[in-house]
């Protein structure tokens, strides 16, 4: 990896190379609003690198907090969940096996479902990533979090974060989900503490509240 004061990087906005130390000062063209690959010059191995620029929109509620956007640089072998955790700071998203199983690093790229450690982190140039933290300001997931609390969905809270993304997106895309399919739903993301019972009971009282799902009182567990 070199040094980014000598990188010079591909603005795929207006297709020129430009220092990536320009880059980083703003540039005026397209501020903040680009996603560019850049490649460095490694003094010491005489050899280019490649280097992944992301530079992270301005108005993006993952990223805003404290900042009015990012510069961000790593390797192209580096995971989403990896760049989203170390890079971004935003440790919302979780790790638990690293390898696919568990849920607890999912995220959105797109409006869709991934998984953050089977994701690279080059695979979203030119993609939406929306983390628990910026989907948090979306009025669904804000009743998700509610009905959670109000039913004890979690325990120690790891897995709240990935079961809360499946839970928007069944919300989203399976609103006439019942009980049944609200588990299978949900199969993908481990919780070692619920037993499950109180997560299903939430986004069933979700799904209900929008009066989508039928009236299921006394529905069994
Ligand atoms: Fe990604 Fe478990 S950490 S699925
Ligand atoms: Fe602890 Fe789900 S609440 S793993």
């Amino acid at each position: 990896i070199g040094n980014k004061n000598d990188s010079v990087a591909l603005c795929l906005n207006t297709n020129t190379w430009v220092s990536a130390r320009a880059w980083i000062a703003k540039c005026s063209r397209c501020p903040g609003h680009c996603v560019g690959q850049s490649v460095s010059l490694d003094a010491n191995l005489h050899d280019y690198s490649l280097i992944w620029l992301l530079i992270v929109a301005d108005e993006s509620p993952a990223v805003t907090s404290g900042s009015d956007g990012a510069f961000i640089y790593f390797t192209a072998d580096r995971k989403l969940v990896f760049v989203i955790r170390n890079e971004l700071g935003l440790k919302g998203s979780h790790l638990g096996c690293e390898h696919g199983v568990c849920g607890a690093c999912q995220v959105m790229v797109d409006g869709q479902v991934v998984r953050g450690c089977l994701t690279l982190g080059v695979a979203v140039q030119g993609k939406t990533v929306d983390t628990i933290e910026g989907l948090s300001d979306s009025g669904q997931l804000a009743l998700l979090q509610q009905a959670f609390l109000q039913h004890n969905a979690f325990q120690c809270g790891f897995c709240s974060s990935g079961m809360l993304i499946s839970a928007l997106d069944i919300v989203r895309h399976h609103p006439d989900a019942d009980r049944d399919e609200i588990r299978d739903l949900i199969s993908g993301n481990y919780c070692r503490c619920t037993g499950y019972q109180a997560i299903v009971d939430a986004i069933e009282s979700v799904l209900k509240a929008q009066r989508v799902l039928p009236t299921t009182q006394g529905a069994a567990a």
